[in-house]
């Protein structure tokens, strides 16, 4: 018995998914990255798939955009199919001086102009934040790779398109960048009792206007990959 979004069969997925947003990139990922890698889920397009890293089973599943989205498949894959360990590995736009295209973020933290976790009926601002044995190994398996993650708050927005043009503003509360899934991750990971890490490329930076070059963002990609992977297995 699968959910209303996931014809998974129980079992199907291992205790750790990997969560791109696009479902494309899910398959990609399965293909170049992940050995014996089998669909598990398709329903609507958002392809799952399981396979081994490195002799350990590890799955990975689109997303989707947005809190709503990334919202309903985390909640499904902790409750329904006994997850516990979900890494996004998305895309965001710098929203700091410190950070340049191509940095690698990851979201100790995560503000959000969503309501997401209003219906958690705490009476008060509930601060969503990665899981810290999730975020040291992955500051651990970057340096081995010679990757200086740039560990901060990250804004989850509803919106792409913000068009009150505030979105500067955060960054001057010291939010490293912009992206639209973590706080959601998060909420439902602790809701859960379970682990969650944001780890984003910055592909765009809306302070300089600069945005990552096509042809980079595969070599970029891939160092967010094999820290994501490097983390799950260990
Ligand atoms: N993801 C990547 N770039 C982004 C941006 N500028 N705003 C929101 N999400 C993003």
């Amino acid at each position: 018995m699968g959910t209303p979004h996931n014809e998974a069969a129980q079992g199907a997925f291992a205790k750790t998914v990997l969560m791109p947003g696009d479902p494309l990139r899910a398959k990609f990922i399965a293909e170049t990255f992940l050995q014996d890698a089998k669909l598990v889920n398709n329903v609507r397009g958002v392809q799952g798939y399981t396979g081994t890293y490195q002799g350990t089973p590890v799955s990975v599943m689109a997303s989707g955009m947005g809190m709503p989205s990334i919202g309903i498949y985390s909640h499904e894959l902790f409750h329904f199919y006994d997850v516990d360990n979900i890494i996004r590995v998305g895309s965001a736009g710098a929203i700091s001086p410190q950070l340049k295209v191509r940095d690698v973020v990851f979201g100790q933290g995560s503000c959000t102009d969503s309501n997401y976790a209003h219906q958690f009926g705490l009476g008060g601002t509930f601060a969503p934040i990665a899981d810290f044995t999730l975020l040291e190994t992955a500051v651990t398996v970057a340096r081995k790779l010679g990757i200086e993650p740039h560990v901060g708050s990250l804004l989850s927005s509803d919106v792409f398109y913000n068009k009150a043009g505030n979105t500067l503003d955060w960054g001057k509360m010291g939010v490293l960048a912009v992206e639209m899934e973590s706080a959601a991750l998060y909420c439902n990971a602790a809701e859960a009792g379970k682990r969650a890490l944001a780890i984003c490329t910055i592909s765009d930076s809306l302070i300089t206007g600069e945005e990552l070059p096509a042809a980079d963002r595969q070599t970029t990609f891939t160092q967010m990959m094999e820290i994501a992977l490097g983390v799950a297995v260990e």
